[in-house]
């Protein structure tokens, strides 16, 4: 894991301080360089510098605050799964935590495991399986609305598709109208992101809602509505549909309003996480087969050999073989988790390096991903990288668009079979084209979206 550091008064090498010993990283406070404007607000641009310039491992401070940036997968496996014990999500979600509360992303320990136990059994592989009729049906509906050579936002379409996948499938809900109302705020929401993120102390000043935090609350307030009305209505049924609405509402059986904000939060949690992901990773995927035909076409092919002309079911999604890798490469290049933090509870060890407790240890798939070290040309597009040769002789933790170790992304098998079932079920008829001059651009919010949507021209095949 050697390292070498560019020759500069802003960089400083390995150091020693007391009992600790500090990776090589910026010289100055990151305060400084955003006063000075020399860093964007991109933090990928950030990220991309640090591993640029020191490599596996870098270290810089915000305020007194220690961060590591890791760029090496054995320094990653340590993190994630090692000693995993020491780390907590807490601090790097704290902002995340103004919209989901404490649910299964957010929560630590005992409460994050009895979360996660109790929605497991709607992840079971049998379970899974009883999805793929609504995602297929849900997919062929948008399939069919859709009319030749008009232009879409196919970022708006996804997530509708998408967020009625979760509230059908998870959820036991048929939303349709909703779907446009709970989208909308959400975009609100992440249009205001950057603006959260930055602001100090929004999390205290959300309460007196100065002007942008008002529109956090209302737009807060929009969603907060659908999942109360959601959950009031399971709960008035008292029908168990087995789904994992019903899950959650088994183990939080008392209405008070305690009950019900933890409810809401840890439902809030499974819709965002499960629908924006996805629709993400669907959005890259129509950019990236647009943007390499022959790619496409060998897609295409597997699409009309394994189907002929049939919807896809369950059965069928192991022989659309091409199709995930597809959706592999995507998620290689554009992972909508593009990064991940965590907070050291004690002192640790880290290859050569000996930091403190309350450092901030930062991860990034975008950045991991596109390191020459473990996929060659990075750039290109080649869903041949995930053949199965090839993932049997490439490193692990250098490919981790799911996370890793005790807190993978629970929604992993289903994402991927949602993924191929769709793009298989939209592909059978049509083509996306890029609308000419329409920029795509990455946008790190929460999770990775196109910035400006992804206007595209729907051509029959
Ligand atoms: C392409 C789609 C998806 C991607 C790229 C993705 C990515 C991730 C990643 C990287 C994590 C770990 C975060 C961390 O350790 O800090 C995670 C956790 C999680 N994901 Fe996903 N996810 C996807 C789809 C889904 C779906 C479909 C669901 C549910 C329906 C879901 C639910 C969750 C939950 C609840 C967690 C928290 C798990 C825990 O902490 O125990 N995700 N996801």
């Amino acid at each position: 894991m050697a390292t070498a550091v560019r020759q500069s008064g802003l960089h400083k090498p390995p150091r020693q301080q007391g009992n600790y010993r500090f990776p090589p990283g910026l010289q100055r406070n990151l305060l400084w360089f955003a006063l000075r404007k020399l860093r964007p607000a991109n933090p990928i641009l950030l990220f991309q510098d640090l591993a640029d310039t020191y490599g596996d491992i870098a270290h810089y401070k915000l305020g007194h605050h220690h961060i590591v940036f890791l760029n090496h997968p054995e320094y990653i496996r340590e993190v994630l799964v090692v000693q995993n014990d020491n780390f907590i999500k807490e601090r790097t979600v704290q902002r995340t935590k103004m919209l989901l509360g404490e649910g299964m992303i957010t929560s630590e320990g005992v409460a994050h495991r009895a979360q996660r136990l109790a929605a497991q059994p709607a992840f079971h592989r049998q379970r899974i399986a009883e999805y793929a009729g609504v995602m297929v049906e849900e997919a062929a509906l948008i399939r069919d609305s859709w009319r030749a050579g008009e232009q879409r936002d196919i970022a708006a379409d996804m997530m509708h598709l998408t967020l009625n996948v979760v509230a059908r499938t998870l959820f036991a809900t048929d939303l349709r109208q909703e779907v446009y109302e709970l989208a909308a705020a959400i975009n609100r929401i992440m249009g205001l992101y950057n603006f959260l993120i930055m602001l100090p102390a929004a999390e205290w000043l959300v309460h007196f809602r100065p002007p942008g935090l008002a529109a956090f609350v209302r737009a807060r307030n929009r969603i907060d509505a659908v999942v109360y009305r959601m959950i009031d209505a399971h709960r008035k049924s008292g029908l168990d549909r087995g789904s994992l609405l019903d899950l959650m509402l088994a183990a939080s059986p008392a209405n008070d309003k305690a009950s019900r904000q933890s409810l809401r939060d840890q439902v809030i949690t499974i819709f965002l996480a499960g629908y924006e992901t996805v629709a993400n990773a669907l959005s890259w995927t129509w950019y990236l087969l647009s943007q390499n035909p022959d790619c496409e076409t060998n897609f295409h092919n597997e699409v009309d050999r394994v189907l002929g002309g049939r919807l896809p079911a369950f059965e069928g999604v192991s022989r659309l073989r091409y199709t995930e890798n597809v959706m592999a490469e995507s998620l290689r290049l554009y992972p909508p988790a593009w990064a991940m933090g965590r907070y050291a509870r004690n002192d640790f060890a880290l290859g050569d390096y000996f930091l403190p407790a309350r450092t901030t240890v930062l991860i990034s798939q975008f950045i991991t991903h596109r390191d020459p070290r473990y996929f060659p040309d990075p750039l290109r597009f080649d869903p041949e990288r995930f053949s199965a040769e090839a993932k049997a002789q490439r490193r692990k933790f250098t490919y981790f668009p799911f996370g890793a170790g005790v807190r993978q992304c629970i929604g992993e098998s289903l994402a991927w079979m949602e993924g191929v079932l769709i793009l298989s079920t939209l592909a059978q008829k049509w083509k996306l084209r890029l609308v000419p001059g329409h920029r795509v651009e990455a946008q790190p919010l929460i999770t990775l979206r196109p910035k400006y949507g992804m206007r595209m021209q729907v051509e029959p095949r």
